[in-house]
C-alpha cells in the first residue's frame, strides 16, 4: 500500500529541509505561552465536551459527556433480586483487574501472606499495560535524582498533582527497575551492559528505560509468569460489576459476572483493590484511542456508585502521536520514544512547529493547532489530517541499526503496509490516550471508603492535569505494591467484613431518580459498541 503519490510530495518537501533540520534549535514555549495554546487547542477546553455530573461524591462537577453517562446511569444488578448470603470466594484480598497493576497488586499481596482471588474483565494480561511501548521513568542515572524526577512531575501535572503521591512514585521508582530485573525483564542495554535511557517529554534527564517498543509486554511476561508460579488464584471473563459494602459502610468484596453464562459470582473480600484501567474505549471527545477494548471506566463507576471521590477527571490525556495514515491502523499509538531518540514533527511543508520534547499536552495542542487553525496538515484520501513524524531521523543520528535495535515493533507493524519508517515518516495526529485523574488515594493507594483501595490508571491524584511519558508503567507498579502490601495488612489486622449489603446501590438509584434521571442506561459499560446507528435501528425496529 505504502504513501499515495499526493501524499509523497510532501515527503519530498520533507527530505529536502532535513539538513537545515537537523541543525535547527526550537525553543521551549514560556509558561504564558503553553496556557494560551492550551486554551485554544486542547479538546479539554473544549466546552461541549464536558458537562456537570448530577448525582454521588462529585455533584456539580464538571467531567468528560462520555463518563458522565455511565455515572448517570443504573446499576446492572437489582439489589432486591441478588442473594447476598450465597458467597461463592471468601477471600482476605480481591483484586480487580489483570493488567500491570492489578498483577502486581495480587502478587505482593500474597508475598504479604493474604489469600487473593484476582479477578478479570477478559483474560489475564489484556490491558493497556500489555500495549505499553516507550518504557518505565526512573531516576537511576548518576546525573539524575528522584528529586528531579519528582520536580518534573509536579511541573508536567499543571502543578494540580498530589505531592505526597509524587513522592512516593519517584522515590520507588528505581526500585521498582531492579524489582524488574530481577523477575527476568529484559530491558535495553548498551554494549557494556549498562541500561539505555532515553528522553521523554518534561523529564530533564533522560530516564525512560525500554525494552525495545515492546517494554509494557515483557514486564506484563515476567509479572504474569510469577503469578502464575505462586499459583495466586485468578478468574478470567469475570468483571466486577458491583462492589458490597457491610452495614458499617465498609467494602467487603463484589459481585463479578461471568461474560460467558452472565451468572452472578459473589465474592466476599476483607479488602478490595481495583486496578482496572481507564476509559479510553470511551472516546473522549469523538477521539480515536489507544487503549485497550476493556478500557471502559468500570472500576471509576462501582468505586462512585459506593461513595469514593474522583479527582481530576475533567483532563484527558491526547497522545501527540497517534498513527493516522493506514487507516486500519488510526489512533495506534506511535511511541513518544520516537521523538526521545531524534525524530521531529514536521508539517505539509516540512517545516518544525514545535519543540518534540514540550509535555503531551502542549505537543498535541501544537499538532491541532498547525492542522487546524493553520491547515499545515497532511491529508489522506480519506480525508484524515496529520503531521509528519521523521523516523528517518533516528538512523541518521544514532547510526544504521538504532531503529530495528530500539523500534522493532514500530518498524514490523508499518512494514505490513508498504510503509519503510528508515526510509519514510509516519504521519501522526493526537489520540486518545490516558485518564490523567481517577478515584482519590493516598500514598498507600486507600480510598475514601475503608477496605478499598486503587492503584494504576483507576486512581487519581498523581499524575495531576497531565502524565509525563513513562510515568504510567512506574505508577502501576508503585501504586500496585502500596495497594498490595497495604491491603493484605488491612485484611490481615482490619475487623472481618460485617453483613454484606448492596445499600449503596438502591441509594444511588434514589438519587438518580430524584434527579429525573430515568432508567434504560445501566453501567458498567464492560465492552464498547461499536454497532453502526444504522445497523442497531435495524437490530431493534
Ligand atoms: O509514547 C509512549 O510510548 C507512551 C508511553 C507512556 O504513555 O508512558
Amino acid at each position: 500500500m505504502g504513501y499515495p503519490i499526493e501524499m509523497q510530495e510532501s515527503i519530498r518537501k520533507l527530505e529536502a529541509t532535513r539538513a537545515f533540520r537537523l541543525q535547527q534549535e526550537i525553543p521551549r514555549l514560556t509558561p504564558e505561552e503553553k496556557t494560551r495554546l492550551l486554551e485554544q487547542c486542547h479538546p479539554d477546553f473544549r466546552p461541549d465536551g464536558m458537562r456537570p455530573v448530577r448525582v454521588g461524591p462529585n455533584k456539580g462537577q464538571r467531567m468528560q459527556n462520555e463518563l458522565v453517562d455511565l455515572l448517570e446511569a443504573y446499576s446492572r444488578i437489582d439489589p432486591d433480586r441478588v442473594d447476598l448470603s450465597r458467597i461463592d470466594y471468601d477471600v482476605d484480598v480481591l483484586v480487580v483487574g489483570g493488567g500491570g497493576g492489578g498483577a502486581t497488586a495480587a502478587l505482593i499481596a500474597h508475598e504479604n501472606g493474604a489469600r487473593v482471588l484476582l479477578t478479570t474483565k477478559l483474560r489475564l494480561g489484556d490491558a493497556n499495560t500489555m500495549m505499553a511501548e516507550g518504557g518505565i521513568a526512573a531516576a537511576t542515572q548518576p546525573n539524575d535524582s528522584p528529586y528531579l524526577h519528582f520536580l518534573d512531575t509536579i511541573g508536567g501535572g499543571r502543578f494540580q498533582n498530589k505531592r505526597e503521591l509524587v513522592w512516593a512514585l519517584v522515590h520507588d521508582a528505581p526500585l521498582i527497575v531492579e524489582w524488574l530485573k530481577d523477575l527476568g525483564a529484559m530491558f535495553d542495554t548498551h554494549p557494556n551492559g549498562d541500561l539505555v535511557v532515553s528522553f521523554a517529554g518534561g523529564h530533564c534527564r533522560r530516564r525512560v528505560h525500554s525494552c525495545k517498543d515492546l517494554s509494557g509486554m515483557e514486564f506484563m511476561r515476567v509479572i504474569r509468569d510469577e503469578l502464575w508460579n505462586r499459583r495466586v488464584e485468578v478468574l478470567e471473563f469475570s468483571p466486577a460489576v458491583e462492589l458490597l459494602l457491610d452495614e458499617r459502610g465498609r467494602c467487603a468484596g463484589a459481585i463479578l459476572m461471568n461474560l460467558e453464562t452472565r451468572e452472578h459470582i459473589i465474592v466476599r473480600a476483607k479488602a478490595v483493590i481495583l486496578a482496572t484501567g481507564g476509559i479510553g474505549r470511551l472516546h473522549p471527545n469523538k477521539f480515536p484511542t489507544t487503549n485497550h477494548y476493556g478500557a471502559t471506566a468500570d472500576g471509576l463507576v462501582i468505586a462512585y456508585r459506593a461513595g469514593a471521590r474522583l479527582l481530576h477527571m475533567d483532563a484527558i490525556q491526547y497522545h501527540p502521536t497517534g498513527a493516522a495514515w493506514p487507516e486500519q491502523m488510526l489512533g495506534q499509538l506511535i511511541t513518544e520514544a520516537l521523538r526521545g531518540n531524534g525524530a521531529q514533527l514536521v508539517n505539509v511543508h516540512g517545516e518544525r512547529f514545535i519543540n518534540e520534547l514540550e509535555t503531551r499536552d502542549v505537543t498535541s495542542s501544537a499538532i491541532i493547532r498547525e492542522v487546524r487553525d493553520r491547515k499545515n496538515g497532511v491529508r489522506t484520501p480519506t480525508g484524515m489530517e496529520g503531521v509528519w513524524l521523521d523516523t528517518p531521523l533516528i538512523d541518521i543520528r544514532g547510526g544504521e541499526g538504532k531503529l530495528d535495535r530500539m523500534f522493532a515493533g514500530i518498524v514490523h507493524r508499518f512494514r505490513e503496509y508498504g510503509i519503510d519508517v528508515h526510509k519514510e515518516p509516519i504521519l501522526v495526529f493526537p489520540t486518545q490516550h490516558y485518564q490523567n485523574g481517577g478515584i482519590e488515594i493516598d500514598p498507600e493507594g486507600r480510598t475514601d471508603i475503608p477496605g478499598l483501595f486503587a492503584a494504576g490508571e483507576v486512581a487519581g491524584g498523581v499524575q495531576g492535569r497531565n502524565r509525563l511519558g513513562g510515568n504510567s508503567l512506574v505508577d502501576i507498579f508503585v501504586f500496585g505494591r502500596r495497594a498490595g502490601q497495604a491491603a493484605a495488612l488491612f485484611a490481615r489486622e482490619g475487623p472481618s467484613p460485617g453483613k454484606l449489603t448492596l445499600e449503596h446501590v438502591r441509594r444511588y438509584h434514589r438519587e438518580l431518580a430524584a434527579e429525573g434521571i430515568e432508567k434504560g442506561r445501566v453501567s458498567p459499560l464492560l465492552l464498547p459498541d461499536y454497532t453502526r446507528p444504522e445497523v442497531k435501528e435495524r437490530r431493534y425496529s
